[in-house]
């Protein structure tokens, strides 16, 4: 039997910020994780460029950036460790970045630079990291908790879940936090595949499909959330970012829509054209602002045909109309297999905002992915985990 005072299940970004922020207060941590290497979803992410924070998270509007059933209960953790609090380790730790758009810092080199940072953050702590080890049975002692480790048990004073939400399996995602959280009487929300590329039925993909690998800079909405950014075709249907980013509010049996000609009037567009260029079809003006292949698309779309100079008011309207509301019905996602994170997860109301302990079990906490926190594409999901994982490594 091993003894520690907190014990972190999770080598993730949530895991590794709270085993380093305990390990500083001089508590013995151990860090335990199945996966053979830490922070692989770090390694990965960005593109291998780590999206590490967005400037914006903390910003008035973060709240609406984040997703949860309570989405009040993200402010507390946010607003104590704040994006330039994790820019400036990265400066001290002399690793060069950028800020690539909307406020999303990336790194300028490869992504295991902020992994082997932590990594050493963690050792200069002085907390333990076991890796390698699959955790097996957890269980509540008088004094703490007790887990199994590999064919070992390790008792602490204090339990961190970090393990992480589902998506991507292959990576070791398990979704085992919210199998843990149900054993000690926590509730968990429905959980689905979030900033996910979306997936349509064979009739519409006849029609997508031809344009794979075209991408364009679109608004992509749901109701009344709205996203401008790329957008990208794929032989399944559809992605790139304002895809993903909607992906995480669509649910089954809605539809998006879709504007291909953003910070453009469509209908003084084709208008002007027609006084200009009444000879050509509209597929030919599209063209000046869409890719080629979209253009051709957008011409089949609108179905008025012949020369521009031809079509009436009402006929350009129409036109105008089916470029900008451009309305798509997707039958599902990609899953797990490639969403970015997990849409839901432990219940916020039972643990405390403050230090992410749960309410009714003390000692017991979760962080980062594994609670019903979800944020958009853009480095918010990283900030979540160093904020909560911080305001776990503080209390525990
Ligand atoms: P995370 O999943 O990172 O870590 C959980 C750890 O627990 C893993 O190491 C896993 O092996 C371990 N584990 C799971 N089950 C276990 C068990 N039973 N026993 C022991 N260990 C177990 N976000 C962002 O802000 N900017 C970005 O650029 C990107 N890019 C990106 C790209 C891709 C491809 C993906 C899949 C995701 C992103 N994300 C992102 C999202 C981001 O990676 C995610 O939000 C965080 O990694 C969540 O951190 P956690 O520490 O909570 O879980």
């Amino acid at each position: 039997m091993t003894d520690f005072d907190i014990i972190i299940l999770g080598a993730g970004a949530a895991g590794l910020m709270a085993g380093i922020e305990a390990g500083r207060r001089g508590r013995r941590v151990l860090v335990v994780d199945h996966a053979r290497n830490p922070g692989e979803k770090i390694r990965i992410s960005g593109g291998g460029r780590c999206n590490f924070t967005n400037v914006n998270a903390t910003h008035v509007l973060g709240r609406e950036r984040f997703l949860s059933s309570n989405p009040r209960f993200a402010l507390s953790a946010l607003s104590r460790y704040t994006p330039d609090m994790f820019v400036e380790r990265v400066k001290k730790r002399g690793i060069a970045f950028h800020e690539k758009t909307l406020g999303q810092l990336f790194c300028d080199g490869p992504a295991t630079q902020i992994v082997s940072m932590l990594i050493d953050d963690l050792r200069a702590a002085g907390a333990a990291i076991w890796t390698g080890r699959a955790v097996g049975s957890v269980e509540k002692t008088e004094t703490g908790f007790r887990a199994l480790v590999g064919d070992g048990y390790v008792t602490c004073e204090s339990l961190v879940v970090a393990t992480g939400g589902k998506s991507i399996p292959k990576m070791g995602a398990t979704g085992f936090a919210y199998g843990l959280a149900k054993q000690f009487g926590l509730a968990v929300t429905d959980t689905r595949p979030a900033l996910v590329p979306l997936t349509f039925e064979e009739g519409a993909l006849e029609q997508l499909k031809p344009l794979a690998g075209v991408s364009t800079e679109a608004v992509v909405g749901h109701g009344k959330t709205r996203f401008q950014e790329a957008l990208l075709f794929t032989h399944r249907g559809l992605s790139g970012p304002s895809i993903l980013q909607i992906s995480s509010y669509w649910r089954e049996g809605d539809t998006i829509s879709v504007d291909l000609l953003p910070e453009l009037d469509a209908l003084e567009f084709l208008q002007s054209a027609r006084k200009t260029q009444p000879k050509l079809h509209i597929q030919t003006i599209l063209s000046a602002r869409l890719p080629k292949r979209l253009a051709q698309l957008a011409g089949d779309m609108i179905s008025q045909k012949g020369m521009i100079g031809d079509l009436s008011d009402k006929k350009l309207m129409a036109a105008a109309d089916q470029v900008k509301n451009w309305t798509l019905k997707p039958v599902g996602s990609e899953g797990y297999r490639t969403a970015e994170v997990t849409l839901g997860g432990v219940e916020t109301r039972g643990l405390d905002a403050k230090t992410m302990m749960a309410r009714e079990v003390p000692g017991l906490y979760f962080v980062g992915e594994a609670v019903d926190v979800t944020g958009w594409l853009g480095g918010y999901n990283f900030q979540w985990a160093w904020a909560s994982g911080y305001a776990a490594g503080q209390a525990a």
